[in-house]
């Protein structure tokens, strides 16, 4: 009895929550590392602020679909600085017992229920507002905590 709850127990935490594909083109999740605009994990520095979120890539353009069966919890807007319109949108979303917002992405619908692998929205065109950057999802928790553990 004491070795199947061992067992189990070494289960539950192998299954912690994983992030699935998350953009098309990119279906290992792989991440941002550097580009001449900065890095892309979590406590990166920003220009005396640290980076909040975990950066996907994604290319302009790209379907971005939900990473496992989600609930959307409407719209963000991500920038006051009105230079960096073409970008400004994102979507937050419940899921797995997490609350997280995705940056950068068009919304298919802002309500409901979305299945895991199903499309959410579309990647909007980063290179125009910042040219030659790793175009990239930016994947943050409702609480700012590091996402880096669910990839
Ligand atoms: C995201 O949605 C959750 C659940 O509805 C809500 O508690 C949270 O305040 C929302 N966060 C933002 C930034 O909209």
């Amino acid at each position: 009895m004491r070795r199947l709850l061992v067992l189990l127990a070494l289960l539950w935490v192998c299954d912690a929550v994983k992030f699935g594909q998350l953009c098309s083109g990119n279906p290992s999740n792989s991440r941002r590392t550097s580009d001449g605009w900065g890095q892309g994990h979590y406590g990166a520095g920003r220009g005396g602020r640290l980076h909040e979120g975990l950066d996907i890539k994604c290319s302009d353009g790209s379907t971005v679909f939900a990473p496992f069966d989600v609930t959307l919890n409407g719209k963000l807007t991500v920038y006051t600085d009105p230079s960096k319109a073409a970008i400004n949108e994102g979507i937050n979303l419940s899921g797995e017992g997490l609350c997280f917002k995705l940056f950068y992405v068009r919304p298919d619908r802002t309500s409901g229920r979305v299945r895991k692998g199903e499309r959410i929205g579309t990647m909007l065109p980063m290179q125009r507002v910042y040219p030659g950057i790793t175009s990239h999802v930016h994947v943050q928790m409702c609480d700012k905590s590091d996402p880096t553990r669910y990839f």
